[in-house]
């Protein structure tokens, strides 16, 4: 089966749901067992709705089939599923290798929450080769810690080469894969243990829910199934409904943002008030090769860095944006424009100018680069 085949009809189970094409909203915590044999020896297959319903239950197939990967948990955001999936794999006195261009609240559990229970990071340069990873392995090292392309700059890592790497030393692999979804980007067949995703973004699609997926591949699920129950993590089955609704949809709509990204960020390049566009679909892109080799396809979301420019430029041009909302998120269906600042400790790029974050939405092209040449209008007005 295809992975867009795959997103169909995964999940779904119409015969045990009176016919109906998605599986009902399950609102459960008490789930009543018919005998003593069952009361003690569940779940069989649900016990307690706090560890799954139906509803839950479809979400995690639907996600594992993509991922292909042997067990996916849900948490309840993004953020938890990579901070809930580092937890499932270190100690106290264990040493992290975190990317430097990690998506910055994950920066932050490391430096505050996870240091204070004894894990050391090292923030490493996200294009490092297999060879430099080499000399930053410690006898302690337990956890590596990828997400390409990262956040803010976009850099694409060389997962397979970093992952083997990793693997040869006997440390877990763990990648942040919400920028490409599993649809085009396969973290575990590279080389990964863990493959985390913010659903919060395109698997939702809508803008609507908050939800993280963690796929393990067999050799880690029992750690993060014994983490993950342990911890009390929970999702609704609200949530997993509508992020099941929403993955459905995924194929078509990621093949659409990318269209219309691509679109963009060639329109972006060829504006003079621009010194460089990020996004590894692009022939310039550093990244462009690994991203070709490794990647099935691009998102919506890429970087764009601005030439110096007057302080009231940036905000004349985004305050005044007709279809480009501002807002901290992205993958959803309406194109959104921030400002980004980025936090980094290890060498790597740096822009001059500032740097704005686009996610190319479901509207026509046409209207947003109207609205993209009306806003760069008001940049230059500003001086
Ligand atoms: C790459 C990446 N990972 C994780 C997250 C966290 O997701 P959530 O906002 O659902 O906690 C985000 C959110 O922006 C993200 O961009």
């Amino acid at each position: 089966m295809k992975d867009r085949t795959r997103l169909i009809h995964s999940g779904r189970h119409p015969a045990d749901h009176a016919g109906a094409v998605n599986i009902p909203v399950y609102r459960a915590s008490t789930l009543i067992q018919p005998t003593v044999e069952r009361l003690e020896n569940t779940p069989t297959p649900f016990g307690y709705g706090r560890r799954g319903t139906p509803t839950t239950r479809g979400l995690e197939e639907s996600v594992c089939a993509l991922e292909g990967g042997a067990r996916t948990m849900l948490t309840p955001s993004g953020l938890s599923a990579c901070t809930a999936a580092l937890m499932a794999v270190l100690g106290a006195g264990d040493h992290l290798l975190m990317v430097d261009t990690v998506y910055g609240p994950t920066r932050a559990f490391c430096r505050g929450p996870l240091k204070r229970f004894g894990v050391e990071t090292t923030f490493y340069t996200s294009t490092i080769t297999a060879a430099d990873l080499e000399v930053l392995i410690r006898p302690n090292t337990k956890a590596i810690f990828l997400e390409s392309p990262g956040s803010g700059t976009f850099e694409v890592q060389d997962v397979p080469a970093l992952a083997a790497t990793a693997k040869a030393h006997g440390i877990a692999v763990l990648v942040d894969n919400t920028w490409a979804t599993p649809l085009l980007f396969k973290p575990l067949t590279h080389g990964a243990d863990l493959s985390i995703v913010a659903a919060t973004k395109y698997l939702v699609g809508h803008a609507d829910v908050l939800i993280g997926t963690i796929t393990a591949n067999e050799a880690t699920a029992d750690k993060l199934n014994d983490f993950h129950g342990k911890f009390g993590l929970t999702t609704s089955g609200d949530d997993a409904y509508l992020t099941q609704r929403g993955m459905r949809t995924l194929g078509v709509r990621l093949a659409q943002h990318q269209t219309t990204a691509l679109k963009l960020a060639r329109w972006f390049q060829a504006r003079p008030e621009v010194e460089r566009v990020l996004y590894p679909a692009l022939e310039t892109d550093p990244g462009h090769a690994i991203w070709k080799r490794d990647f099935a396809g691009a998102s919506g979301l890429f970087g764009v860095e601005l030439k110096p420019a007057s302080k009231t430029a940036v905000p004349a041009m985004l305050d005044g944006y007709e279809l480009f909302a501002m807002g901290w998120s992205w993958g959803g269906y309406e194109s959104l424009a921030v400002t980004t600042k980025i936090d980094r400790s290890a060498p790597g790029y740096r822009p001059a100018g500032t740097l704005l974050r686009f996610h190319a939405g479901l509207e026509d092209p046409d209207d947003l680069i109207a609205d993209l040449a009306a806003g760069f209008e008001r940049f230059n007005a500003a001086g």
